[in-house]
């Protein structure tokens, strides 16, 4: 008896015991998740850039445009009209939702790099800014444009600069854990504009608007722009050697080259992923523009853009929206003999595509992977590279 009593006793202090070791670990993992939730909500670079500013600048503390737009910045509310157009209930729902926000063009930044071209060295002075949409989770492609094509230099004595466009995915923690990726490189490498809108392919025209308005405010004096995808293969040495060549334009006149589409119209089939219905637009015609896998303009030219996108309600696809926004500007778009957004024309199928021969006298290609343009960057600087004339004039 005596015994079984004793062994009870010892069992309900251990019990006790285990029971205040669980207390005490909830309540640790409680106050680590409450840290942890608070942190993303307070967007910890608005810190960061207030002090960068206030180290670069001692002028007295103003608001940043960033903090400025974020505390004017009102939720922008569905148009709950749009469903009243004929045949709405019938139309796929990313277009439907498309219309429901159509209007929308203001969205809180999340990360921001007002410094990109101020900063103290002569480094302001942009030739070339390197303007690459990307979405949150392309981790490896910014990574290695960062190492290859879009590395920030000095080339030929003017300086190129670089730039990542992104929205979010996801919802809850999976949106938390990519934009806390993007807060990591953007620590890094300073090179991340972010804004709080869903980075789908209908709203590329939006990350286009906002980016020119960022530019507007920030980057004005940039002379040449590459507007372009993740996943291009540029060759940014040319692309500085071509722009030098210019005759009496230094930026400050128009320009906007790539490669050049003329005379389609929108794609009316549903099932398409560039499916126009009229609803979006009626008119069966496009104006002349440039593939959005990558083009070059001015940076006059990009202000002039963005003037028009004020009166131009947004068409979806962010290339067309370009053409429209020139037509309306009274300019055009032109074609660069090196821009092959379409892909290269290898003469014959027992040649290998990415031979760096080919590679040398363009100024960009469409749909590489990662570790092709790792070797094709590498491949056009080899010094001994050995070319029959056949295959450097494409
Ligand atoms: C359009 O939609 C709004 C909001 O849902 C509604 O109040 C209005 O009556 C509709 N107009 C027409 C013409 O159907
Ligand atoms: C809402 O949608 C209707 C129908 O498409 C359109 O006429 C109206 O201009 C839109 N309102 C706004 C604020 O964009
Ligand atoms: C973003 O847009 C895509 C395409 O329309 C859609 O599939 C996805 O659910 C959207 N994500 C969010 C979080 O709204
Ligand atoms: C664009 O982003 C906004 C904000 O996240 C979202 O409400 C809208 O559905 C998106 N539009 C499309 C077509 O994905």
């Amino acid at each position: 008896m005596g015994f079984i009593l004793a062994t009870k006793m010892r069992r309900s202090s251990r019990l006790l015991e285990f029971t205040a070791l669980l207390v005490i670990s909830i309540l640790c993992l409680v106050i680590i998740f409450i840290k942890e939730d608070i942190r993303p909500k307070k967007p910890s670079n608005h810190f960061q850039i207030n002090r960068r500013e206030s180290t670069y600048q001692n002028r007295p503390q103003k608001p940043t445009s960033e903090s400025a737009g974020v505390s004017t910045w009102v939720h922008c509310e569905r148009n709950e009209s749009a469903a009243n157009v004929s045949g709405f209930s019938s139309l796929p729902v990313h277009i439907q939702d498309f219309l429901f926000y159509r209007h929308c063009r203001h969205f809180p930044m999340l990360l921001d790099v007002p410094d990109k071209c101020r900063g103290p060295h002569k480094s302001a002075d942009v030739f070339l800014l390197l303007v690459i949409k990307s979405s949150p989770a392309n981790y490896d492609r910014r990574e290695v444009l960062r190492k290859t094509w879009a590395k920030e230099r000095l080339q030929n004595g003017v300086w190129i600069h670089r730039i990542f466009l992104s929205g979010t995915t996801g919802t809850g923690f999976e949106k938390r854990k990519l934009n806390k990726l993007l807060q990591l490189e953007n620590r890094e490498h300073n090179d991340i504009l972010q804004w709080d809108f869903n980075d789908s392919f209908f709203n590329l025209t939006l990350k286009q608007i906002l980016f020119l308005e960022w530019m507007d405010k920030n980057c004005r004096q940039a002379r040449f722009l590459l507007n372009g995808d993740d996943d291009i293969f540029a060759n940014t040495d040319n692309m500085v050697d071509y722009l030098q060549s210019l005759k009496d334009n230094d930026g400050d006149k128009h320009l906007f080259a790539g490669h050049l589409i003329r005379y389609v119209g929108p794609i009316r089939e549903s099932g398409s992923k560039y499916y126009v219905p009229v609803q979006v637009q009626e008119s069966d015609s496009y104006p002349p523009y440039c593939g959005g896998g990558g083009f070059l303009l001015s940076g006059n030219t990009a202000m002039v853009i963005y003037k028009m996108t004020h009166t131009i309600p947004i068409l979806p696809i962010d290339d067309v929206y370009m053409g429209m926004c020139l037509e309306k500007a009274g300019l055009g778009p032109e074609s660069h003999f090196g821009v092959r957004t379409a892909g290269l024309d290898v003469p014959s199928q027992n040649v290998d595509t990415y031979d760096p021969c080919y590679y040398r006298e363009i100024i960009l290609v469409h749909r590489f992977l990662p570790h092709q343009i790792y070797i094709m960057w590498h491949g056009i600087h080899e010094p001994n590279l050995k070319c029959s004339n056949s295959q450097g004039s494409l």
